[in-house]
């Protein structure tokens, strides 16, 4: 990365001139914590007393026979606090925030789990929270918004353009502009201006730090290939980041959503619908079209449904480090069906994405060869989805009969 901000030709920091002491602030403080040794003991140090850390390691045993290929392992990000990759970010931020003297913070939510994991980031801090979210995301995670409330945080559901992820960021940044003396915007992913994808991809380092030891501790040898879903790209960089620079296969799994022939998908990396622009603060690739619109997204998983991509991913697939591929919606619900019955696992539908690419390619390696998928969270928060996707005859009667009551 150069002093502003860019990994190759991506990344930069494209805001308006009203924001620039503010980004200046937080690049300056986000500096100095960086270069404080006692910053880092004192996050892990928070991150292990109130978040599982360090999250395990565990050998999918059953998977691994049922494929009869590579040994699969599973870094548990979904035992983390509010059951996501997503606390890492946010308390870094917190402890970030508090050194910085601010009081209030914003965030954007796709799947609600980055707005659930900022509310209670808010809470255990005491400072005031207000969440953005796409008002098509507010119906499809009704129960990460009603904790976001329980919490405290003020959700906002975003009514303007398709009212998804992409539309919750816009809001947030003009929430920012207005109140940037008293507020910090915790944005939930490695995208955005710098010095966003650098410092979300530094806290959610923690990953990729624990799963190299772990996997060493356990087989003695680093593994074949390590897989992660992609949406804004922070898990998938936590994890990769601590195999750059080994000669370990690293691969980032898309939304595929219907198909890439479909146009219902959100690949940017691996699909000819997407190309390079400059949007929302920075410059990566963006599913966009030919005159600069972005396109409609689409995804099974809020948090993968998202035109843009962290800059630092884009550098990547310039280099050829890291592998992109795609998953469906309908391979990654049968994923979570195999990882259910077989490991008692319950991915979330994103994390999902990562488990279906990786049961691909698992019976395509050798029994010497390991595995190791990034779960990033869990799949509860997914329930009403996946329900309707096994089409299960019992739910359906459970919501119409509660519906029923709620009517009487
Ligand atoms: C469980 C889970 N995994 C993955 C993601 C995708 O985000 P990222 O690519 O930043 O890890 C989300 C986003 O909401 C998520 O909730």
């Amino acid at each position: 990365m150069n002093d502003r901000g860019y990994y190759g030709g991506f990344g930069g920091a494209f805001i308006p001139e009203i924001l620039t002491a503010t980004f200046e602030e937080l690049v300056d403080a986000f500096d100095g914590a960086r270069s404080d040794p006692s910053f880092w003991t004192s996050y892990v140090d928070l991150m292990s007393t109130y978040s599982c850390r360090p999250t395990p390691l565990t050998f999918a045993e059953n998977l691994t026979s049922h494929f009869g290929g590579a040994r699969i392992y599973v870094k548990r990000e979904d035992l983390n606090h509010t059951g996501a990759h997503k606390a890492n970010n946010v308390m870094g931020q917190g402890l970030l925030v508090r050194r910085m003297g601010k009081t209030r913070v914003i965030a954007e939510t796709g799947a609600g789990q980055h707005g659930v994991a900022t509310a209670t980031m808010a809470a255990k801090f005491g400072f005031d929270c207000t969440i953005y979210m796409g008002e098509v995301d507010v119906e499809r995670q009704r129960p990460n918004v009603f904790w976001m409330k329980r919490l405290g945080a003020e959700v906002v559901p975003v009514r303007e353009g398709t009212r998804i992820l992409k539309d919750a960021i816009n809001e947030a940044f003009r929430d920012w502009v207005t109140h940037m003396d008293s507020t910090h915007y915790v944005l939930g992913t490695a995208c955005g201006p710098h010095p966003f994808p650098r410092m979300v991809s530094y806290f959610q380092s923690i990953i990729g730090q624990e799963a190299r030891r772990q996997i060493l501790e356990r087989e003695g040898r680093l593994p074949a290939r390590v897989y992660a879903c992609v949406g804004g790209g922070s898990n998938a960089l936590g994890i990769f980041s601590a195999f750059l620079d080994d000669p370990v296969e690293l691969v980032g799994v898309e939304a595929g959503g219907r198909g890439l022939d479909s146009g219902q998908h959100a690949s940017r990396l691996c699909s000819p619908d997407a190309s390079i622009g400059v949007a929302q603060g920075y410059r990566t690739y963006f599913l966009q079209d030919d005159d600069g619109q972005m396109r409609e997204t689409h995804s099974v998983a809020a948090g993968l449904d998202y035109v843009g991509v962290s800059p630092i991913l884009s550098a990547h697939r310039e280099t050829g480090r890291i592998r992109f591929e795609a998953a469906t919606d309908r391979e990654v619900i049968d994923a979570v069906a195999l990882a259910i019955r077989k490991e008692g696992l319950i991915p979330a539908l994103e994390s999902a994405h990562a488990f279906a690419q990786a049961f691909k390619e698992a019976p395509l390696l050798t029994r010497d060869d390991v595995m190791v998928i990034n779960q990033s969270g869990r799949g509860d928060k997914d329930i009403f989805t996946v329900a309707d996707a096994f089409e299960d005859p019992e739910w359906r009667q459970f919501i119409i009969a509660k519906g029923e009551r709620y009517r009487a």
